[in-house]
């Protein structure tokens, strides 16, 4: 299998804490049946994405790994101004070993309408954007539309291989078994943080799919979209995405779970959320990509 989100990198953001904590996750990771890992710190205003110390440290780690696992580089890029203006002036920069395929991740509580022009931005530039866990977004599991929105402009999704199984809370539980019975899921991934917070673990998730969905899709979302997106290789073809043409309406009401879902797996101490970003930065945004 091949995890395309991991936070594997320590010292660069909210992941590893330290090298031997890298470590303990690679082999972790291997020890789930996991050959190859993308490492995507964040890019963030909290956790700027400092390049150099980045690619150090995974020259470091693959020193240390011999094998064990492959590492690819790519990163967590969140949605602000800054970073797409970096990221269109340093076309596929960003993206998962500068092949293209780019992790994007959303403001954890509101989706702004302007986001949408955003991604074409940067499809435009060349970049196949994947969006990142859209089931644990509050503003998706009150408009799960919006996936079908990302969908039809050719995005593609990855969900959080634990929320299959209730780690990331019922919402998103109930969320992201949706997307997967509809064929809106492209990759599993861990989007794994430490070992006691959200541990590189797929090999549960690979088996839920493919007693859920069947072994061929297991196969198709865990190596075979992610192989195309480690490789920067053409998507293969995929089945057809279920009640997208129709505006078929969502089963998923989070109404009938509780407001806020139990963050398992997150110390309190340690989360403190995506900010969103502040109004007048996203119009300053705006005026900037088309001048006015
Ligand atoms: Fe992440």
């Amino acid at each position: 299998m091949i995890d395309i989100h991991q936070h594997l990198i320590y010292g660069v953001d909210d992941g590893a804490k330290d090298l031997e904590e890298s470590l303990a996750m690679a082999y972790e990771a291997a020890n789930e049946g996991i050959t190859h890992i993308v490492c995507t710190p964040h890019a963030s205003d909290r956790y700027p994405y400092k390049t150099e110390l980045i690619e150090t440290r995974l020259a470091e780690l693959r020193e240390r790994l011999d094998g064990v696992v492959g590492l690819s580089l790519a990163c967590d890029f969140h949605l602000s101004a800054d970073n797409i203006f970096a990221a269109l002036a340093n076309p596929l920069r960003y993206s998962i070993d500068g092949r293209g395929y780019l992790l994007v991740e959303f403001p954890n509580v509101s989706i702004a309408p302007q986001y949408a022009d955003a991604l074409f931005r940067l499809q435009s530039a060349g970049y196949t954007v994947i969006v990142t866990h859209p089931e644990r977004y509050p503003a998706v599991q009150v408009n799960p539309q919006l996936i079908a929105d990302w969908l039809r402009t050719g995005c593609l999704i990855q969900i959080t291989a634990c929320a299959l199984y209730g780690r990331m809370g019922p919402a998103a539980e109930a969320l992201a078994n949706e997307l997967l019975d509809r064929n809106w899921v492209h990759f599993l991934a861990t989007d794994a943080h430490r070992m006691k917070w959200r541990p590189p673990h797929l090999r549960k998730a690979y088996e839920y799919v493919s007693a859920r969905a069947g072994e061929e899709t297991a196969q198709r979302l865990c190596v075979t979209n992610p192989l195309a997106a480690v490789e920067g290789a053409p998507w293969p073809g995929q089945p057809v995405p279920l009640g997208l043409e129709n505006h078929k309406p969502f089963a998923f009401d989070v109404r009938r779970y509780p407001r806020k879902s139990p963050r398992t797996q997150l110390p309190e101490d340690e989360y403190q959320g995506w900010p969103d970003p502040p109004r007048s930065g996203l119009r300053g945004l705006w005026d900037r990509l088309f001048a006015r």
